[in-house]
């Protein structure tokens, strides 16, 4: 269930559109924010408060992988896998970051502090390879670094 103080946020989007419909995107951002997560149960919610049908919440949340619908990881590691990070090792990263966390791809570590995913292209090509790790890029990886970003994070 959304706070009362999530749902006054949306509300507030809403008020800034003359279709209600398009504060999707930011309603989502709000409820992730809050929650972490977009469940099935909030993309419900969510769809109430906006006036759509929820399989019009869930083809948005499934498009963008900056949606989780899984609960994830107070860290959540998204490392882009495609053609330019790819040429760039980008799998080598990615399985540094397995064997530094001791999960694989899609898992969270016991303590709840990391989830590692794979993701397409965010944007960055030209400082590949790169992960965004929350709302944050890290760019140019090598594994020294990703070892650096990850003892910050401890
Ligand atoms: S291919 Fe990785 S950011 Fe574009």
């Amino acid at each position: 269930m959304l706070s009362e103080n999530a749902k006054k946020e949306i509300s507030k989007e809403i008020s800034k559109f003359p279709e209600k419909k398009a504060a999707l995107l930011p309603a989502l951002h709000i409820a992730q924010k809050e929650q972490g997560w977009i469940s099935k149960e909030t993309m419900e919610e969510i769809a109430s408060i906006i006036e759509i049908k929820p399989i019009e919440v869930m083809e948005v949340v499934s498009f963008y992988t900056m949606f989780n619908m899984n609960p994830v990881g107070r860290y959540h590691l998204q490392v882009c896998t495609n053609l330019s990070c790819s040429l760039l090792n980008s799998r080598h990263m990615l399985n540094h970051l397995q064997d530094k966390l001791g999960i694989k791809t899609g898992e969270t570590t016991k303590d709840n502090k990391f989830t590692l995913s794979t993701v397409e292209c965010l944007g960055s090509c030209g400082t590949a390879p790169m992960m965004q790790v929350n709302d944050e890029f890290h760019e140019n990886l090598t594994k020294q670094k990703i070892d650096t970003i990850l003892e910050s994070l401890k």
